[in-house]
């Protein structure tokens, strides 16, 4: 690691660790992005389960609790003070395992203080959370295994880390194949300049560390995930005049994506797929992803590389594939860019999902 990305972790930490103490703290929405509407009860009682001291000290821009999660095994990239964690630790059950890392101590340190009042709050005997220090550029460093991990999770981190292309590519490492990254981030719709990147405020802010989202999917192929698909998109605006100068007319937005950790050199063909209806919170339809939607019982055409997503992921069991030529069957989407996402909801009067200042939003 090189001593202006120490100086960008220096910085960071001494941001969450010193400066920042709750979510109204934070000058701008960036890191306080709305869950949304359309929780699932399950989802909504775990986010509600977790205790008040944690809460206070969100600040994510996103929910990243995915889909069918019984007994699986997640890693949470920048864990904070915990609010994630100790939710999908509900979700996961006593048999799923949840690992948060972060390199602040003081936001460590309440996470580690409420492991025992969740633990005994859900009933389970042992802990089926834990909490480690660490950088997510290094998961290696931290201790973490290889093929291990069936889901990462991550709100509102990677952008505020020097170096975009190590935390994704030791994701990948960590991931088992079939297993998926899904995270809350935000992206810009260009390139942001230097001048702002230099900005420490403004990267603490979760603004000037922004990807050019087509930089996500540049990093997200060489280090071998499948092309990101996007779950949800609010817009965020930046208000303040100071920091309006230094961005210019770039707009930034909060993105939920998922991406697969696939077999190498795996093809697969455009399919029909059934969706049984038996995801706990999802019986009558699973969201894929924002265009894709599968209700139960209902064939749906699916290009090869969903095809590949649901056959090797922990979703094989919820489908029935037919291999049969179904349509187009390239996995081009029209629609990966989530500015053009936010003005088609615009331009058809559609409801644009808004940013806000809690986790009580949802
Ligand atoms: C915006 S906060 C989000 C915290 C948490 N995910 C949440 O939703 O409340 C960013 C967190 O990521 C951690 N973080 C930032 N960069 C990191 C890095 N390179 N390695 C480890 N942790 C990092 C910070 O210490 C901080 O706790």
């Amino acid at each position: 690691m090189s001593a202006s990305d120490d100086n960008v972790h220096d910085q960071v930490k001494e941001y969450y660790g010193k400066k920042v103490k709750k979510t109204e703290d934070l000058k701008l929405q960036a890191c306080t992005v709305s869950f949304g509407s359309g929780l699932t009860k399950e989802v909504k009682e775990a986010l509600a389960s977790v205790h008040e001291e944690v809460s206070k000290k969100y600040y994510g821009c996103g929910l990243v609790i995915p889909e069918c999660l019984e007994g699986m095994k997640i890693l949470d990239l920048g864990s904070g003070s915990g609010l994630d964690c100790f939710a999908l630790s509900k979700l996961v059950g006593p048999d799923g395992y949840v690992v948060g890392i972060d390199m602040t101590e003081e936001q460590l340190s309440v996470a580690n203080e409420y492991i025992d009042y969740h633990t005994n709050l859900y009933g389970y005997k042992k802990p089926n959370v834990k909490f480690v220090k660490g950088y997510i550029e290094r998961l290696m460093e931290a201790g973490l295994e290889e093929n291990f991990f069936d889901i990462i999770v991550s709100n509102c981190v990677i952008n505020l880390s020097p170096d975009k292309d190590a935390v994704l590519s030791q994701s990948h490492k960590v991931l088992k194949v079939g297993g998926e990254l899904f995270f809350s981030d935000i992206y810009a719709d260009k390139v942001v300049p230097e001048n702002a990147r230099k900005h420490p405020d403004l990267w603490g802010e979760c603004i000037s560390g922004a990807l050019y989202w087509k930089d996500l999917h540049k990093i997200a192929e060489s280090v071998g995930f499948s092309r990101p698909r996007i779950v949800s998109v609010t817009p965020v605006p930046v208000e303040r005049e100071d920091f309006k100068k230094l961005l210019g007319d770039i707009k930034f937005a909060s993105v939920t994506y998922r991406l697969f950790k696939l077999p190498p050199n795996c093809h697969e063909s455009s399919a029909k797929a059934i969706y049984n209806g038996e995801i706990s919170g999802h019986e009558e339809q699973l969201n894929f992803d924002h265009q894709l939607i599968f209700k139960a019982n209902d064939s749906v055409c699916i290009d090869g590389l969903t095809h590949a997503s649901l056959k090797y992921s922990r979703f094989a069991e919820e489908f029935l594939i037919q291999a049969q030529k179904c349509g187009d069957s390239s996995s081009k989407s029209e629609l990966d860019n989530p500015f053009e996402i936010l003005e088609n909801l615009k331009s058809s009067g559609k409801e644009v999902p808004a940013a806000c200042c809690s986790t009580k939003c949802c």
